[in-house]
């Protein structure tokens, strides 16, 4: 409702959203992926839309659709996802929700590539990709005034997090725990710590959308 009146604590506000896994191509039919529903990225830029946000949902290939009243940027890979962010900049906050390909192939090929009677298998190589959370965050320029990341651990979640944002250099770090078995890859729930200044804070379990709306009201507190 906020959004169709042009109204909300976000009015006039602009959010880059990144969501989804991405694909890394190996030749044109093959590529890596990871098992990212883009359901945690979809549901924050549906949020932060309610609350008036204009949202530029920047997409790798998600299984779930992208909500309504965001801009959609769809892209495949983490290259096109980092040209699609700083494309969309300047934003007055961006929450990197995407479960970026760390590594892509060095070694693509343009041609599908074909077993050659050997039987021995082809040798990937890979390459690091650009990391956007940690670029944004660092930007001297028309930085975003609140970089919120994710952290996806499966031990020492609050650990690692906490050393992810620092190494990172953005706001706030969302981190939850991916391990087998908690069922959040992919599920319908998310069991999430915030982690900002002012230190760690755990959430009790709860659906994607409502982590989504507590982030969001979060957000529009800190922008207000
Ligand atoms: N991220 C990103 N670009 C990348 C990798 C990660 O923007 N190339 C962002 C993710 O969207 C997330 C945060 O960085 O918000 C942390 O991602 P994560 O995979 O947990 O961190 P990494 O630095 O890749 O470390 P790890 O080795 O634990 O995967
Ligand atoms: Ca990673």
């Amino acid at each position: 409702i906020g959004a169709a009146l042009g109204a909300g604590p976000l009015a006039g506000r602009h959010v880059v959203v990144t969501s989804g896994p991405t694909h890394e191509p190996i030749d044109p039919v093959r590529y890596i992926a990871n098992r990212s529903s883009g359901a945690q990225g979809t549901a924050i830029a549906a949020a932060l839309a309610a609350l008036g946000a204009r949202v530029s949902f920047v997409t790798g290939p998600a299984s779930v659709a992208p909500p309504q009243g965001v801009e959609v940027l769809r892209v495949e890979t983490a290259q096109q996802m980092m040209a699609a962010v700083e494309a969309a900049l300047p934003a007055d906050a961006a929450v990197f929700a995407a479960a970026v390909a760390d590594w892509r192939v060095a070694n693509a090929a343009g041609r599908k590539m074909k077993k050659d009677g050997s039987g021995r298998a082809p040798a990937l190589e890979f390459t690091e990709n650009p990391d956007i959370l940690a670029r944004i965050s660092k930007m001297r320029d028309g930085r975003p005034k609140l970089v919120v990341g994710f952290a996806a651990e499966t031990d020492d979640v609050v650990a690692h997090a906490t050393a992810k944002r620092a190494r990172k250099g953005c706001d706030w770090i969302v981190a939850n725990d991916v391990s087998a078995g908690t069922g959040i890859m992919g599920g319908a729930e998310n069991a999430v710590t915030l982690i900002s200044d002012g230190g760690a804070e755990t959430w009790p379990r709860m659906a994607k959308d409502a982590v989504a709306r507590r982030l969001a009201d979060r957000i529009a507190e800190a922008l207000a």
